[in-house]
């Protein structure tokens, strides 16, 4: 019979001033070997600012409607806020076809606001991320507008075209077009363009200096403006193998493989990084890092002097629910990297961005009776693993999947122009609809649920993309005076996170690792030890592990009334954070 043994919290722990001091000095030692850095200890609110918050009413988010909430993002106590591209663009792919790099785009507003929200935000000790989309420009551009007019204008060059005497071009597969094909024919020259995202993403070609050159100087345009780092949108696509071999079977399984991580890239980023990086104290991540945590490595590695922390994508890429892929697959995922990553280089931890659904909705439970609760244990995840958390706008109130029926409700170019491919090749289109309401990235796009006014406080207008008709009640408005909300726990977190530094530099082990249902570890720093348990489930779980005895805290857990636990034993989604003496 399973022992129910109560251990109680113990709140007369306190050091003797002396053991505390020279506890201080052994971990400013360990730090110091760790190389401590702003933007580990950083936690980044990563803002979609098309669904932000619209101030004119037009329906799209906007940089007056960002600056409007400061306050409201530095109360969450994070540091640095990642903005989803603002540059001029015809939003074929919602800004990540730019037109023009140094211009914002006119749905967003003018220069003036962005030197305005630079402003409020460094005011407020939050620094900025751009996110930088220099594997493609838009076909808008006037780079591409030039390359296109004739094989012999001066940026003809700055494109990969194949000229089509030589016949068709070996095929590449294109993430966003209707047909799958990354070679569009251009009549004007008779040849075929590069796009491996959609049509009017071509893509451009980073073999020639030219084309570097000029992106540098882009870059440091913004950088002398006073941002604070960059996110390098698809980067890791930028270097192909342009003798264009022909892909071998499967290729499809390991796209990465094949069409990233070519052969200059990291040449690129070691230039790109002499050239502009080195002269700024600024943060750099890459999307998407190869395809193993050796290449990852190979990204941040502080001695290639490339970036300083990646987010991979096996922990997202994995499946569509965790009810498919299961724990144990997915904390083997974050172990592996981990174990890597132990002695150098950096990772961020994430769960959602733009890209993916709703955290809540993919690894947690977010109906009615479990989504604060699933919300919360998620977020304690993210705040206790090792890395720089990245942490998705809405998430901190637990906003859901929105779940589209229609095909008419989508904006996505992603999911359109497959919904187009599926439906010329005669496929199931109502299957492909049920497996959106899982997978699109609109269900992470809805507009932000500020309160149960019309359109959840987001617009006056009508919003580009449908509210989340949950917004009358999740919101942040009625969490707000909430001290159980899922939004005040968030606060909570960031708080413990930004008091210990065991949180960002303590050692990860995991601890019963065949666990279904739990996931343990710890993160130890010197004399500092916590413990971290996670339910995954929704019933009761527990676990088999030897919980110490006798001086033991527990600083938070999302049920806010853990002043005990049952030996072994989780509530659902109950998630409880320990210290040990
Ligand atoms: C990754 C971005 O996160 C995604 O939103 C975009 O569609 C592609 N890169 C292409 O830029």
């Amino acid at each position: 019979m399973k022992t129910t043994l109560a251990l109680y919290l113990l709140t007369t722990l306190t050091l003797f001033s002396t053991e505390r001091l020279s506890a201080q000095n052994k971990f400013l030692e360990t730090i110091q070997k760790n190389d401590t850095k702003w933007w580990k200890e950083a936690v980044v609110y990563q803002i979609y600012p098309r669904s932000f918050k619209d101030s004119d009413g037009d329906g799209v988010g906007d940089l007056k409607g960002i600056i409007s909430k400061l306050d409201y993002i530095k109360s969450l106590g994070v540091d640095a806020i990642w903005l989803n591209p603002i540059y001029t663009s015809p939003n074929d792919d919602n800004g990540y076809d730019i037109s023009n790099y140094r211009e914002i785009m006119s749905d967003f507003g003018t220069m003036n606001d962005f030197d305005l929200l630079l402003k409020g935000m460094h005011q407020r000790g939050l620094k900025l991320i751009m996110d930088i989309v220099v594997n493609h420009s838009s076909d808008e551009h006037e780079w591409f507008k030039q390359s296109k007019s004739s094989r012999d204008n001066k940026y003809r060059d700055y494109y990969h075209w194949w000229p089509a005497e030589k016949g068709k071009p070996p095929y590449r597969w294109s993430f966003f077009d209707v047909n799958s094909d990354a070679w569009k024919y251009d009549a004007k020259t008779d040849a075929y363009y590069l796009h491996y995202f959609s049509q009017k993403q071509p893509d451009l070609n980073w073999e020639n200096p030219t084309v570097r050159q000029e992106i540098y100087e882009m870059m440091r345009f913004w950088l002398d403006k006073g941002i604070d780092g960059f996110r390098m949108d698809a980067f890791q696509f930028a270097s192909k193998v342009t003798t264009w071999p022909e892909l071998p079977q499967g290729y499809e399984k390991n796209i990465i493989k094949y069409y990233g991580v070519g052969p200059h890239l990291h040449d690129y980023l070691q230039e790109m990084n002499k050239e502009v990086f080195s002269k700024y104290d600024i943060m750099t991540v890459a999307e998407g890092a190869g395809s193993t945590p050796e290449e990852a490595m190979l990204f941040v590695d502080p001695d290639r002097k490339e970036l300083n922390m990646a987010y991979h994508f096996e922990s997202v890429d994995i499946g569509k629910h965790i009810n498919d892929f299961g724990l144990v697959k997915y904390k083997d995922i974050f172990s592996r990297y981990d174990q890597t990553f132990k002695d150098k280089g950096w990772l961020s931890i994430f769960l959602a961005n733009h890209d993916q659904p709703r955290m809540v909705s993919k690894f947690g439970n977010d109906s009615v009776q479990f989504r604060s609760l699933s919300s919360k244990m998620l977020s304690t995840f993210i705040m206790c693993m090792r890395g720089t958390p990245y942490y998705y706008n809405g998430d901190e109130v637990g906003m859901t999947n929105i779940r589209f029926d229609s095909i008419e409700d989508y904006k996505d170019v992603d999911t359109r122009n497959k919904y187009i491919g599926l439906k010329n090749k005669g496929g199931d289109l109502k299957a492909f609809l049920e497996v959106q309401k899982q997978t699109s990235r609109e269900n992470g796009r809805t507009p932000f649920q500020w309160d149960s006014t019309k359109n959840g406080g987001f617009s006056e207008g009508k919003p580009w993309l449908k509210v989340n008709p949950n917004y009358s009640f999740i919101n942040v408005e009625l969490q707000e005076n909430d001290p159980n909300s899922t939004l005040n726990y968030f606060r909570s977190l960031v708080q413990l996170r930004k008091k210990d530094p065991v949180l960002v530099y303590g050692k990860y082990t995991i601890l019963d690792k065949e666990n279904p249902s739990v996931f343990a570890f710890t993160r130890e720093l010197n004399d500092k030890k916590i413990l971290v348990l996670l339910n995954f489930s929704e019933k009761e779980s527990t676990f088999n592990i030897a919980l110490p005895t006798s001086k033991f805290k527990i600083i938070l857990d999302n049920y806010s009334s853990t002043k005990e636990i049952k030996k072994n034993t989780l509530r659902p989604y109950e998630a409880v954070i320990i210290e040990i003496k």
